[in-house]
């Protein structure tokens, strides 16, 4: 069990602790984000409305620029939607109050960045036991919870190394097991193969998946490689700020490719 909550937040704590399996864990509303910079401006989310239900493997692909990063910001509370809004456990992250969204971020989500951001002269350890430091708890716990995670990433020999000598992949395995340490319900993860070769790119998904499923977690995964995409539970494509089930897949569906579960388009010949 978990310590408990620091608050009365808003979002009770069985929300965050994840006690309930199913549901709707996340939705959007027609959310909207507009950037500016001098005269120019530039609407990367157009509209989104989206659910997601508890323990669902979500995979939202799109081109460059199209606003993955900016809609994963947006549903972690790191960024404010220009208009529409973001519901977690049917709270809109819009009545919370300050306090109540830093613990969201910090306990309701698990985020694992594009670039991995580690600390490159702090140990794998130290580096997972940061956000477990940053919630005031004590150094001697917070390695041991730290090394925990390590092994769960496979890098249980790795604890004590520095982390700017690590591999790329060992790396991301470090970012992810940072990003689970204060145990989310919810892991939100930015292109987190984008970085690495193709052999490395799918034991990284392979872990990711393994993780969502013994954690129960509900993940999203922005990404590039449709390939990986694929194997999630639905794949969503995010262009000209609409979200929409992704035609590549939906095409692969047709031409007999595995049908991934949500796409709701059966391959030829499928029965039942
Ligand atoms: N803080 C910002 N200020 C101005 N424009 C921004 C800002 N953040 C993102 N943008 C713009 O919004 C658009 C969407 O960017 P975003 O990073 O979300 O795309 P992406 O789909 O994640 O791309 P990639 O696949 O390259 O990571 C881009 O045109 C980008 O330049
Ligand atoms: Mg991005």
């Amino acid at each position: 069990m978990r310590s408990q909550s620091t608050g009365s937040v808003a979002v009770d704590d069985a929300n965050f602790e994840g006690v309930a399996t199913s549901g709707e864990l996340l939705r959007t509303e027609a959310l909207r984000k507009t950037f500016r910079s001098g005269s120019q401006e530039i609407t990367p989310l157009d509209g989104i409305d989206l659910t997601i239900e508890r323990g669902e493997l979500l995979a939202i692909v799109g081109p460059s620029g199209a606003g993955k990063s900016t809609l994963l910001h947006l549903l972690a509370a790191l960024d404010t939607p220009t208009s529409g809004a973001v519901y977690f456990a049917r709270n809109s992250l819009r009545s919370l109050a300050e306090s109540e969204l830093a613990e969201y971020r910090n306990r309701a989500v698990g985020f694992v960045w594009q670039r991995h951001h580690l600390l490159p002269d702090f140990t794998a350890a130290e580096n997972v036991a940061m956000p477990l430091l940053v919630r005031g708890e004590g150094l001697g716990q917070a390695l041991r919870s730290a090394e925990g995670w390590l092994a769960e990433v496979g890098l249980a020999n790795r604890a004590g190394q520095r982390a700017g000598e690590l591999s790329g992949g060992e790396q991301q395995r470090v970012a992810i097991a940072r990003a689970l340490v204060n145990q989310p319900v919810l892991l939100l993860a930015d292109e987190p193969t984008g970085d690495l070769d193709e052999r490395s790119a799918e034991a990284i998904f392979e872990l990711i998946e393994s993780l969502h499923r013994t954690h129960h977690l509900t993940s999203i995964l922005a990404t590039h490689n449709l390939s990986l995409a694929r194997r999630t539970d639905r794949v969503l494509a995010l262009e000209h700020g609409k979200l929409a089930p992704s035609a590549e897949v939906v095409a692969g569906v047709a031409a007999g490719a595995a049908r991934p579960a949500n796409t709701g388009v059966r391959p030829p010949g499928e029965r039942g």
